[in-house]
């Protein structure tokens, strides 16, 4: 499969990792712009491409992992989705450092701004709620295997995502649809954070 990835930092780099070794073909995208991929090109090999914004929003699958201040400027002016299928990993902080700040949402989820902002997109909430120091560690630990939640409103698309979260080694838990299963592991929510493992 060809996956897009709208950002090219922790997030993006480390999925591309795991996307490659499977096979897939991985077109980055970034704020700076192409010449700083040079090294992360290298390091993932022929299978991975620098492209712009637009071309990796062109992909069947695509990944946000950006900042949560970017989204709209990232999501803004896109071709029309289509149906494609749109990962959203990022958490909706308004300031990392010097300290965490959690933007105010209202009663929406994370994901279901960002479905406003990709409008015929199918959001699947994915790799936002582990650590990526963690996810980096691999999917097993201690015999045990590291969990990644998914949550969307279309089944097809977030069983997609969920085979190829488990393909990569890591046990899936579908946390149901945007709204519900979006908040819970969204940064601010009860599973956010945490390493959970599943003995094997
Ligand atoms: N780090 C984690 O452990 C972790 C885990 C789960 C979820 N998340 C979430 O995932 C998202 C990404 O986190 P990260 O740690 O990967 O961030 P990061 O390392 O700071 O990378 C952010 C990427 O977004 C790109 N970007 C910023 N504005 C853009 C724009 N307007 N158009 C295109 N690309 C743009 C940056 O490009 P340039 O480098 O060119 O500026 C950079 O490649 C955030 O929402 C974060 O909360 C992070």
């Amino acid at each position: 499969m060809k996956i897009g990835m709208l950002g090219a930092g922790e997030v993006a780099l480390s999925v591309a990792r795991h996307a490659v070794e499977l096979g897939h073909e991985v077109l980055l995208s970034n704020h700076s712009g192409p010449e700083k991929l040079a090294d992360a090109l290298r390091t993932l090999g022929p299978k991975a491409s620098a492209v712009t914004v637009v071309e990796a929003a062109s992909a069947p699958v695509v990944l946000l992992a950006t900042p949560w201040k970017t989204i709209e400027a990232v999501l803004k002016g896109l071709p029309d989705w289509n149906g494609r299928i749109l990962i959203d990993a990022t958490n909706p902080f308004l300031e990392t450092i010097p300290k965490l700040v959690l933007a105010d949402l209202g009663d929406q989820s994370a994901s279901e701004i960002v479905a406003a902002l990709a409008p015929g997109a199918r959001v699947v909430k994915a790799f936002n709620n582990i650590v990526m120091t963690n996810f980096n560690a691999g999917a097993e630990r201690e015999n045990a295997r590291r969990v990644l939640f998914v949550s969307g409103d279309d089944t097809e698309a977030k069983q997609l995502i969920a085979d190829f979260i488990t393909a990569m080694g890591f046990k899936t838990i579908d946390l149901g649809g945007l709204k519900i299963g979006g908040r819970m592991q969204q940064a601010g929510g009860p599973l956010a954070g945490h390493d959970f493992l599943i003995s094997q």
